[in-house]
């Protein structure tokens, strides 16, 4: 699914169009941008407009686009949601490097755990980051997401063998923080 839009301070969550891939892509030609990705090998067109338009259509995905000021800058989303027990696994990428750092990642979690919690009936958000991805690890703590474990030697990262380290931010810990 598409998520709706959601306006924060810094960012605009909207709906992606198929017109977004054109982007995207660039993004994922970008070693900096992959470094602590999974996908570290940039799609063909065509393969990253498919990949939108399974989004949109899988109801057990919920997908945005990333603006800032007016600009496509990134994607979000919460992924394979089991809709039995309550949980979704969540993603971000802000592929344009020159929006790094700007609190705008920080945001993108805020906005999608208060949606998750307040919009869907998920009890439980869970994500990852490589060792040495110290922005997503500090966006994601201040999304409310703790370490829950990790994987060892998981990736490899700059000629090293890297943790994967596992996280969970559960409904009951977002609302004690957030009421
Ligand atoms: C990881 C990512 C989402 C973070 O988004 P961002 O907008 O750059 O991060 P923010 O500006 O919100 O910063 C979040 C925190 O990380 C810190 N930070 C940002 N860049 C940093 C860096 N290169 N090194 C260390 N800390 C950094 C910020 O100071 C901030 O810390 P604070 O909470 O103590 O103030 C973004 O950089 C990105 O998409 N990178 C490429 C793809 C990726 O790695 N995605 C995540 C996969 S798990």
């Amino acid at each position: 699914m598409n998520g709706p839009v959601i306006e924060g301070k810094l960012v605009h969550l909207r709906p992606p169009t198929s017109d977004d891939a054109v982007v995207m892509i660039t993004w994922l030609e970008d070693m900096e941008v992959t470094r602590f990705l999974l996908r570290r090998h940039p799609p063909s067109l065509d393969e990253e407009k498919e990949w939108l338009e399974k989004m949109a259509r899988d109801p057990d995905h919920v997908v945005w686009s990333v603006e800032r000021n007016g600009a496509l800058v990134g994607i979000t989303g919460i992924h394979a949601i089991n809709w039995k027990y309550g949980s979704g696994t969540t993603g971000t990428m802000i592929g344009d490097r020159t929006a790094w750092g700007k609190g705008l990642g920080r945001e993108v979690m805020q906005l999608r755990t208060r949606y998750a919690f307040t919009q869907l009936p998920l009890r439980k958000l869970k994500s990852a980051y490589f060792d040495g991805n110290e922005a997503s690890a500090k966006a994601q703590a201040a999304a409310g997401f703790r370490e829950a474990g990790r994987y060892r030697g998981e990736s490899f990262v700059d000629g090293r063998w890297v943790d994967q380290v596992l996280t969970e931010v559960l409904r009951e810990d977002w609302l004690k923080a957030n009421s």
